[in-house]
């Protein structure tokens, strides 16, 4: 039996991670936003996507800037990003109040996280305003991943061992990916 889901809650049926951690700004005022909804978008060139409530303090950065950095973390790291995503960077420092420590990118201005365990360096190339949120359509011209969990050989997630990719279902839930599937 099929039962209706209020329509605030169909994206919630589409996507379900996983989760980034985007960092925007620049030196001391760099900010950190957990977020769910990102995709690739093209592949060469390379783009993808952020889509950033115009409401959080690091839209404001992201479109100064014009650039932020995806910053993948591992699911050891699940109360740091349920943490950065529960208070706004205006009035914390998000790297302090977590203990987390910058890492300098390689072709931009906007340091990723060192804790994490991939990294793609952006540059906003349209920003699309999609009711209460601008979709960031951005570059990569960066991207680096931890080897213990990237496949190289196939090029694909390992998806096995002890960091697994997060995926936000919404709230306070969240799930892990544990089964790789070969055809
Ligand atoms: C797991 C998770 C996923 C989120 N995904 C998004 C998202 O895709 N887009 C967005 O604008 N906000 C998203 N948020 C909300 C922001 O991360 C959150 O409001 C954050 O505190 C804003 O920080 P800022 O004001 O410092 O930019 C998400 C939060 C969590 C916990």
């Amino acid at each position: 039996m099929k039962r209706e889901l209020p329509l605030a809650r169909a994206n919630r049926l589409l996507n379900t991670g996983c989760v980034v951690l985007v960092t925007a700004g620049t030196g001391d005022n760099t900010n950190i936003l957990p977020v769910a909804w990102q995709t690739p978008v093209s592949h060469a060139p390379m783009l993808v996507a952020v889509a950033i409530a115009k409401a959080h303090y690091s839209h404001e950065l992201i479109a100064d800037a014009g650039e932020f950095t995806i910053n993948i973390p591992g699911s050891s790291m699940l109360e740091t990003v349920h943490g950065c995503g529960s208070m706004t960077g205006r009035t914390t420092d998000k790297f302090k109040k977590f203990g987390l420590t910058k890492m300098d990118a390689v072709k931009t201005n906007t340091s990723g996280i060192e804790e994490c365990i991939g990294h793609l360096e952006c540059v906003v190339e349209q920003q699309v305003p999609v009711g209460d949120h601008t979709l960031f359509i951005a570059r990569v011209e960066h991207a680096s991943i931890d080897e213990e969990v990237f496949d190289f050989t196939r090029e694909v997630w390992k998806i096995m061992g002890d960091e697994l990719l997060l995926h936000h279902l919404g709230g306070t839930y969240y799930t892990t990916s544990t089964t790789l599937f070969k055809l």
